[in-house]
């Protein structure tokens, strides 16, 4: 079963037809609201909106270990996030967008591992590629399918926020390699992994990152709602696609 984590944007999904809401609770505490499971196109799917479905919860408060230990205990076989990012790369401007392939961590102070304590062996999880191959290439085919064009590939950059970046740490994560930047991809990918649950990301920008905009010196949280308003639109058409791909 496909789970989706909805972020920013996107704390419902309207074409889900609704069977049932659970709470679940999880050794890590509560997740961030009720799991709704319901028939995408004909498709069983689970939906969990990260920041609750009041979207009250930031990003750095955001409980991933609740949250994925949820989805996976709800039988969830894979999991897709959409969340909303700042473009860095000149190209990925507000309504682009990305399936991105590679992640830089700049979060700190979350809980961002299941293995923790004296009782459990340490293991590391091979993250080389922080996501699953097959689901990103499933993700594109269903937004070609869909006639929404997104990017192959892009270097997520990672931050705890909630503030915004600075116009020098965004261009710091440029020189580092980063394409898009946002506040709730990890330790999301990682936790994902560590639970064996494909996982892989559809990201939606919303304005150019801190500096990068050629006409504005702010970012302004007005400008970015309609642009995600619109853009959640093409993003439930790319996951009904999902389903049949
Ligand atoms: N920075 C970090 N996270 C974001 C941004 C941004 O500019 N826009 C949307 N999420």
């Amino acid at each position: 079963m496909l789970a989706i984590i909805g972020g920013s944007g996107l704390t419902q999904l309207s074409s889900l037809e609704i069977k049932r809401r659970e709470v679940i609770r999880t050794p890590y505490g509560e997740p961030s609201g009720a799991l709704t499971f319901g028939m995408l196109c004909d498709t069983p799917v689970v939906f969990l909106a990260r920041h609750g479905y009041g979207h009250t919860i930031p990003p750095h408060q955001v409980n991933y270990r609740a949250n994925l230990w949820a989805l996976k205990e709800a039988k969830a076989t894979e999991v897709v996030s959409v969340a909303s990012v700042g473009g860095i790369r000149a190209d990925f401007g507000p309504g682009v967008l990305v399936v991105p392939d590679q992640i830089i961590d700049y979060t700190w102070g979350r809980k961002s591992t299941y293995f923790e304590g004296t009782e459990e062996p340490v293991h590391h999880i091979d993250f080389t590629e922080p996501y699953d191959t097959r689901l990103r290439q499933r993700l594109l085919a269903a937004a070609a399918a869909a006639g929404q064009h997104a990017f192959d590939g892009g270097v997520y950059a990672a931050t705890q926020g909630p503030r915004l970046e600075t116009a020098a740490e965004v261009n710091r994560m440029e020189r580092d390699g980063a394409d898009l930047v946002g506040m709730t991809g990890m330790p999301e990918a990682a936790l994902a992994r560590e639970l064996g649950l494909p996982y892989a990301a559809l990201n939606v920008v919303a304005n150019h990152a801190a500096g990068r905009s050629s006409s504005e010196h702010s970012i302004h949280f007005d400008s970015i709602e309609a642009v995600l308003q619109d853009a959640m639109i093409r993003v439930r058409c790319v996951l009904e696609q999902l389903c049949k791909v």
